[in-house]
């Protein structure tokens, strides 16, 4: 891992619901957070079916009196991490890393633009906080099917007033990223969390609004894909022997399960690191990474195994020597 993941037991101390699908969950750590970069995350160790599993969720707003605050949506599509933190009931002890944040937002700039969709609003909370005590121009867009969708708004409007709006797609207000980027100075800087939809349209506008790309900063929910999440097979090119990947387990824990040694970094689909050849496709690729390129996704020459998923079958390279497989026989 690129970060080495410091686990310690915390106790759940409350939990409530924000709007009817999202809960907000309160932490309190044996060993106290007193501070930690804002839109930091944490990994939450869960258990889906009897098996040891990890979810990650961002902060909301910085640690208080040692206790972290955040909010978990209940996706009926997802692979059961949100079932099992909804599960939680106070007084549970939950193991949790220390948080640390993938957003590298440089904090000198006199304009900002946050974006947030959907349960993308959660570190959006502690960025917009930070920003607000210094002297910038800031603007934030919240992006929601519906007005009863907005958790955290009332936190919001009070924290920034006029600076929040609220794009609420069942009253025609939808976020118009396109107008939203070309109006903002020179030298402004988006910080976006959203679904991976968002993220491909966002960053499409910020390149047609001339932007650099460096000064678009984002996180994703490794989680959303194009297709539903179900079962899909993979096939190893060199035997044409096959994996099962379960609805609830990634390609890379079956590759591993399964004895193949794949290398992994972020499991967020952000790095590339557990990228693998994909020789045939029988059905159809869901990236569900922001490492690859529109174009890459499209050639569908790799994968990231850690969070992209298929329909059908997907035939990979492993680059292991037949003699090397798992289950060869020397
Ligand atoms: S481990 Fe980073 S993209 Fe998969």
């Amino acid at each position: 891992m690129r970060f080495a993941e410091q686990w310690t037991s915390s106790t759940v101390v409350s939990t409530r619901n924000l709007t009817s699908l999202i809960r907000e969950i309160v932490l309190e750590p044996d060993v106290a957070v007193t501070t930690c970069a804002p839109g930091s995350h944490i990994n939450v160790a869960v258990m889906i079916d009897g098996q040891a599993d990890k979810r990650s969720y961002s902060l909301v707003g910085p640690p208080e009196q040692g206790r972290l605050r955040i909010a978990v949506r209940l996706a009926a599509d997802s692979r059961g991490g949100s079932q099992a933190m909804w599960a939680l009931k106070p007084g549970q002890r939950i193991d949790i890393t220390h948080p640390t944040s993938l957003f590298e937002i440089d904090w000198s700039r006199q304009h900002y633009a946050l974006i947030a969709g959907g349960i993308g609003v959660t570190p959006m909370l502690g960025i917009a906080a930070a920003l607000a005590r210094r002297s910038t121009e800031l603007t934030m867009h919240y992006a929601v099917k519906s007005r009863s969708d907005a958790a955290l708004h009332d936190e919001l409007s009070s924290l920034l007033g006029d600076r929040l709006r609220l794009h609420a797609g069942d009253e025609d207000a939808r976020l118009d990223l396109d107008a939203t980027f070309r109006a903002l100075p020179e030298g402004a800087v988006a910080v976006l969390c959203g679904p991976l939809r968002m993220l491909e349209a966002a960053r499409h506008a910020w390149h047609q609004a001339g932007r650099p790309a460096s000064d678009l900063c984002f996180e994703t929910f490794g989680s959303s894909g194009r297709l539903p999440t179900s079962e899909f097979r993979v096939r190893i090119a060199a035997t044409g022997s096959e994996i099962v990947v379960p609805r609830d387990r990634s390609m890379l824990d079956a590759l591993n399960a399964a004895g193949f040694e794949v290398i992994s970094d972020c499991e967020r689909g952000e790095c590339g690191v557990c990228a693998v050849d994909v020789t045939a496709i029988e059905g159809e690729i869901d990236h569900r990474d922001v490492f690859f390129s529109e174009h890459q996704k499209h050639d569908s020459g790799k994968m990231c195994a850690c969070v992209s998923r298929a329909r059908g079958t997907v035939t990979i390279d492993t680059l292991y020597r037949p003699d090397q497989l798992p289950g060869a026989v020397a």
